[in-house]
């Protein structure tokens, strides 16, 4: 394949998310469902074996979800004007709905950060110290948001899955599959 194929796959267009957007949406969402189940099993089953293996690297996972939100608003902002989109009124609601995903997503990772800086523990990723702990009474503070944010995050998620389902089962349009991959058939 050329370059300019290789090229071509990896951005959007209006009748499929390319593969950078595909694979950033997916890594993502499965980092952060591990994230969510692994804390929330950990308080109603407290020892179970997936949240033991898992909240270890809570911080690390938690750093690398930044890390690729950043770059996944970036690649975002790089392809406004050519990605799938809505008829209608639908447009606006999943633009806005998107939006605010993508702000719980820096916040929620952000204010981890914030905390463990600003209350002195300081943020631990993959056996490094990322930023040494320091005594930041405001940072501390913004970090008390960690928790409502993961409870908004969990609603958001499980609405975005619903609409999800209702597009592919109810609509039967093409939704669903041009964010697996499959382009929307020619109209
Ligand atoms: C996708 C990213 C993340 C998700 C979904 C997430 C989710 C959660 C949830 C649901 C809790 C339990 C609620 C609470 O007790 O506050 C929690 C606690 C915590 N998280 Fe995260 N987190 C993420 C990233 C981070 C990061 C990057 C850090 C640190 C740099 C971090 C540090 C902590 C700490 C220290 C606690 C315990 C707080 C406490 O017991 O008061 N988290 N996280
Ligand atoms: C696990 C089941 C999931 C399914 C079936 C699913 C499905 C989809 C679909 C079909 C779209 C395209 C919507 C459109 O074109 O209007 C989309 C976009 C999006 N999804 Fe999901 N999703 C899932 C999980 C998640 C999770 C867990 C998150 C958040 C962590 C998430 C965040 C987003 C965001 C922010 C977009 C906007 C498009 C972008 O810029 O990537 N999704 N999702």
């Amino acid at each position: 394949m050329t370059r300019q194929g290789t090229f071509a796959m990896l951005q959007d267009s209006p009748q499929v998310y390319g593969s950078a957007t595909r694979f950033l949406h997916w890594v993502v969402a499965a980092l952060v469902i591990v994230q969510l189940s692994s804390v929330f099993l950990h308080e109603v089953w407290d020892g179970n074996a997936f949240s033991q293996m898992i909240l270890p690297w809570h911080t690390s996972i938690g750093v690398s979800v930044l890390a690729l939100m950043a770059i996944r608003t970036l690649w975002a902002l790089s392809q406004l004007g050519h990605r799938p989109v809505h008829d209608g009124s639908l447009q606006r609601m999943a633009v806005w709905a998107h939006v605010l995903m993508y702000a719980l997503l820096i916040m929620m990772p952000l204010s981890g950060v914030l905390m463990t800086w600003g209350s002195g523990y300081g943020v631990h990723a993959f056996g490094s110290v990322l930023i040494p702990g320091a005594d930041v009474p405001w940072a501390a503070a913004l970090g008390m948001v960690h928790e409502p944010i993961a409870w908004l995050i969990t609603l958001m998620i499980l609405g975005h899955v619903a609409m999800a389902m209702h597009h592919h089962f109810g609509r039967r349009d093409d939704t669903l599959k041009r964010m697996v991959g499959r382009p929307a058939d020619p109209q």
